[in-house]
């Protein structure tokens, strides 16, 4: 499969609890990419839960990391790249992230976020407070919002989509489409 505008990769950019992992590992198979998860690689960096990272080290040096493993997979082809929610926070990343990928940004309702990541909430240090988990999302959203959109080249709404319908849509606006006849050229 061929992405539009010679791009090497997609890159799935959003909030927790949009799908990112799920549909990335779908869209990886329907392409035949491979499947880079940012924060697999982090946590084989670390040796331990980012949650773990999050508490001993803290949040910045938890980013730092997240810059070294995003610098590495940028220069990546042919792969379906799943990030951290919060990659995108780092001028740096974003750049790194949109040049010659496809940035996809999954979203989804807050409500829905909330559902979501209601279950593995031990595992997401940014959810794991005493403020109310919808302020908290809104809160962290209104920050986030404009840095997503800023590198978005694709934007896919996951509330009510089921996954298969997400990555169909992904494929028919990122991959060059084949036309019969091709084969033949
Ligand atoms: C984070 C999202 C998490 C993980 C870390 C920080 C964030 O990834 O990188 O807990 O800042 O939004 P997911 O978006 O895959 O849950």
């Amino acid at each position: 499969m061929t992405l539009r505008d010679g791009k090497r990769n997609i890159v799935l950019i959003g909030f927790m609890g949009c799908g990112k992992t799920t549909v990335g590992r779908h869209l990886a198979t329907r392409l035949g990419f491979g499947f880079t998860d940012t924060d697999a690689l982090i946590e084989a960096r670390i040796g331990c839960s980012i949650s773990e990272y999050f508490a001993s080290q803290g949040e910045d040096a938890f980013r730092n990391v997240e810059h070294e493993v995003v610098a590495k997979v940028s220069s990546l082809a042919n792969q379906v790249i799943a990030t951290g929610g919060g990659a995108i926070l780092r001028e740096d990343n974003r750049a790194l992230l949109s040049a010659d990928n496809e940035v996809v940004w999954l979203t989804a309702r807050p409500d829905v976020v909330v559902a979501r990541t209601e279950r593995r909430r031990g595992a997401r240090p940014l959810l794991t407070s005493d403020e109310d988990p919808l302020e908290r999302v809104l809160r962290i959203l209104a920050i986030r919002g404009p840095l997503y959109q800023s590198i978005a080249d694709v934007i896919i709404d996951t509330s009510d989509r089921p996954v298969h319908r997400a990555v169909g849509d992904i494929v028919r606006k990122c991959v060059v489409p084949f036309r019969s006849g091709d084969a033949k050229r």
